[in-house]
C-alpha cells in the first residue's frame, strides 16, 4: 500500500480481494535469540523535517522484522542510518552491543549488516557472476582464497535461484531478477542482518507469492535475521513475526502483525487523515 486511503478497513486491505492470494502461512515462532541491533532515541532532522524522530527499537537473532509506514513516513531515512549511508542527527545505535553511529558502511558490512537498495543497483556491465563475485569479495574482511569466494559465489546463487542466469547482464533480467540479485549482492557479503528495502514492490501477486518463502528460507536456512520494509501488507503479514510502523517518522507500532490491524493509530495512519507526499 503506497498511501493513505479512505474507504476499506485496514484488515480488508490485508485480506484484499486480490486474484492470487497470498496463502503463506504466518510465521509463528518467536525468535528468542539475544538481540542483534538496537535503536535509541534515533533522530534524523533534515532542516526542519524530522524524518526519524527518536525511534527506539531491538531486533533480536532470527527475527525477521517487518517496516511499514505510508510514503515520507522515515523508512528508507531509518535504514540509511543504521546501515551508516546517513549520519544520525542525534541517538544511538548498537549491533551485538556495540555501539556503531559513525562507522561506514562498508565497516558495517565487515561487521555482518548489509542492506538492499529500494532502487536496486547492480553494475549493468558485469554480469550476474561477476556482480555476486564482487560483493562477496567486498563483504568479507580479511585474505580469502578465490576457491572460497567461488564457493561461497555458488552457493548464493543456488540459494537465490540465480544460477541459472549467471552468465547474463542485469540489464537483461526481469524486475523480479534483478531483486533477487540485488538480495544476492547482500547476501554474498555474509551478513548476520539483512536489511531490505521493498524487495517485493513491483512484483506481482505470483512472484510475491513465490518471493515469500525465498525470504523465509534466507532467515531459516542461512540463519540471517532479516528487519524489511515492504508496502505490501498481506506479504509482511505473512513474513513477519513483529512489525514497526512508522508515521511522520515516529514509530508509533512495535508488535504483532495481527495486532497492528486492530490498533488505532495504525489504522488512523494508514486510513485517516490527509495524503502523505
Ligand atoms: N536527503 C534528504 N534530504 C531532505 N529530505 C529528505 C532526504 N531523504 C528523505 N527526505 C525526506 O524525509 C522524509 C522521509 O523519507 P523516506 O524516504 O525515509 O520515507 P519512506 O518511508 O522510505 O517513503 P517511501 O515509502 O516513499 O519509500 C520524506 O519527507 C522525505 O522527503
Ligand atoms: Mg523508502
Amino acid at each position: 500500500m503506497k498511501s493513505r486511503t479512505n474507504g476499506e478497513g485496514l484488515r480488508d486491505k490485508v485480506a484484499g480481494a486480490n486474484p492470487a492470494p497470498v496463502t503463506i502461512a504466518p510465521m509463528t515462532q518467536p525468535a528468542t535469540g539475544a538481540t542483534l541491533l538496537e535503536a535509541r532515541d534515533l533522530s534524523k532532522h533534515f532542516g526542519g523535517l524530522r524524518a526519524v524522530a527518536s525511534i527506539s527499537f531491538r531486533v533480536r537473532q532470527g527475527e525477521i522484522v517487518g517496516v511499514i509506514g505510508p510514503n515520507g513516513a522515515g523508512k528508507t531515512t531509518l535504514f540509511a542510518l543504521l546501515s551508516g549511508f546517513l549520519p544520525a542527527t542525534s541517538g544511538e545505535v548498537l549491533f551485538e552491543d556495540a555501539p556503531i553511529l559513525g562507522l561506514r558502511p562498508d565497516t558495517l558490512c565487515h561487521l555482518g549488516m548489509a542492506r538492499t537498495f529500494q532502487v536496486v543497483r547492480p553494475f549493468p556491465e558485469m554480469t550476474v557472476f561477476e556482480n555476486v563475485k564482487a560483493a562477496a569479495v567486498f563483504g568479507k574482511q580479511g585474505r580469502r582464497s578465490n576457491q572460497e569466494i567461488l564457493s561461497d559465489v555458488e552457493e548464493v546463487l543456488r540459494a537465490t535461484g540465480l544460477a541459472p542466469l549467471a552468465g547474463q547482464h542485469p540489464p537483461s533480467l526481469s524486475l523480479p531478477q534483478r531483486k533477487r540479485l540485488e538480495v544476492a549482492r547482500a547476501l554474498a557479503t555474509r551478513p548476520k542482518l539483512l536489511l531490505l528495502d521493498e524487495v517485493l514492490a513491483g512484483l506481482n501477486p505470483k512472484e510475491i507469492q513465490e518471493a515469500l518463502p525465498f525470504i523465509r528460507s534466507l532467515n531459516e536456512k542461512h540463519r540471517v535475521t532479516i528487519l524489511m520494509i515492504e508496502h505490501n501488507l498481506r506479504a509482511i503479514m505473512g513474513v513477519c513475526q513483529r512489525i514497526l510502523v512508522l508515521n511522520f517518522g515516529q514509530l508509533i507500532f512495535d508488535g504483532a502483525p495481527s495486532d497492528a490491524v486492530e490498533d488505532a493509530r495504525v489504522i488512523e495512519a494508514y486510513l485517516g487523515g490527509q495524503q502523505h507526499a
